[in-house]
């Protein structure tokens, strides 16, 4: 939930027992009545009662409305900091004011809180797109109530044009048979699958290729097949190409992915960058000599885009960075580097390298 910390930041002030120890059922009704007061703005009446009779049990209910209660006539901390007013982790609002200063901070974390808007990529040829910020195949769809997702091409896939550039990129680079890491639910084999002969999409999780599979039967997928694997040890021949999306902390998608927030620490982003790099030695390992590997995250810290693009080339001399095909705006030291307050779209990172002869 987007809006987690500054309802329970509100929350605690008014509850004499810790929220952590609460039980879970009234934990919920305390951030719906609060979300329904602070954040939508009804009326506190209407929201405390609303709260207190979804709550079951006598004892439960009292203290749902008498929480409810106090915080209907105390309001919010009006001088709460800005990850609270802004509901994100400290931790996170340290790391990114060190970084973009305390405006670029706060900015960033606005943008977070938007709700995103949608749009879908097929292949410019088939004449169904032309109102994205950068791609000609990108189509911006309307929110009004429904997805005005009618009218789309078979082909097209949902999701942000920052997705749409990268996986376009990759797609447009040289490899016949490709392997994709890190496959579901399949945004990157959308385009991977236009343009290569063979793609085996590998992904860890079984669940996450259900999505996948539903996704392929949907567009038509016609090149590309799931296979389940761990990317940290590869079972294949050598590739042309290698598209290695990998699981990272998501702190450029947290617009689409509120609960990933709550997710982040110190000590995730640790575990995230061994696993990439990790990930990173497999593939070097698998591509033939004269083959691509491209490495892409939906991340905006460094650990995991541009420090681990330049501790790789240092692992592996034999990878000679090229220009990643994406608009030149997007690009910094021919490496794709969005950020979303300055490009207006989610942010991601990608590069791509070729294995010297
Ligand atoms: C960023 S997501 C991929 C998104 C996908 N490429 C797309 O564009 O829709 C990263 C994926 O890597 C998978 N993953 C994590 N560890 C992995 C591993 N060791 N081997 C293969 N896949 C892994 C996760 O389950 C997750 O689905």
């Amino acid at each position: 939930m987007v809006w987690q910390g500054r309802l329970d930041a509100a929350l605690q002030r008014c509850s004499s027992r810790p929220l952590g120890q609460l039980e879970p059922e009234v934990l919920t009704a305390l951030r719906i009545g609060a979300a329904q007061m602070l954040v939508l703005g009804i009326p506190a009446h209407a929201a405390v009662s609303t709260s207190t009779s979804c709550t079951a049990g006598k004892a439960s209910r009292g203290y749902v409305n008498a929480v409810l209660r106090a915080l209907a006539r105390t309001g919010e901390d009006q001088d709460a900091p800005p990850w609270t007013r802004l509901s994100h982790p400290e931790s996170l609002y340290r790391r990114w004011e060190s970084r973009y200063g305390e405006e670029g901070a706060a900015s960033l974390m606005s943008w977070d809180n938007e709700v995103p808007p949608v749009g879908a990529y097929s292949s410019p040829e088939d004449g169904s797109g032309g109102g994205g910020r950068f791609l000609a195949g990108y189509r911006p769809l309307e929110r009004s109530g429904q997805l005005a997702s009618e009218g789309l091409p078979a082909g097209a896939y949902i999701q942000d044009e920052a997705a749409a550039v990268v996986a376009e990129g990759a797609a447009s680079l040289p490899g016949r048979i490709v392997l994709e890491v890190g496959a579901a639910p399949g945004g990157k084999t959308a385009h991977l699958d236009r343009k290569a002969f063979l793609v085996a999409s590998l992904e860890i999780s079984r669940e996450r290729l259900s999505p996948w599979l539903e996704n392929s039967a949907r567009l038509g997928w016609s090149s590309s097949v799931p296979v389940v694997g761990d990317g940290a040890s590869l079972p294949f021949g050598k590739c042309d190409k290698i598209v290695l999306d990998a699981p990272c902390t998501s702190t450029g998608v947290l617009r689409r992915r509120p609960d990933a927030r709550w997710r982040w620490s110190p000590q995730r982003l640790v575990q995230c960058v061994l696993l990439q790099r990790r990930l990173l030695a497999e593939a070097a390992r698998t591509i033939r000599p004269g083959g691509i590997l491209v490495y892409s995250v939906c991340s905006l810290e460094p650990e995991e885009g541009r420090d681990q693009a330049v501790q790789f080339e240092a692992d592996f001399p034999s990878f000679r960075r090229i220009d990643y095909p994406a608009p030149a705006v997007l690009v910094r030291d021919g490496m794709v580097d969005i950020f979303p307050p300055e490009h207006e779209i989610d942010g991601h990172f990608a590069v791509a390298w070729i294995q010297e002869i």
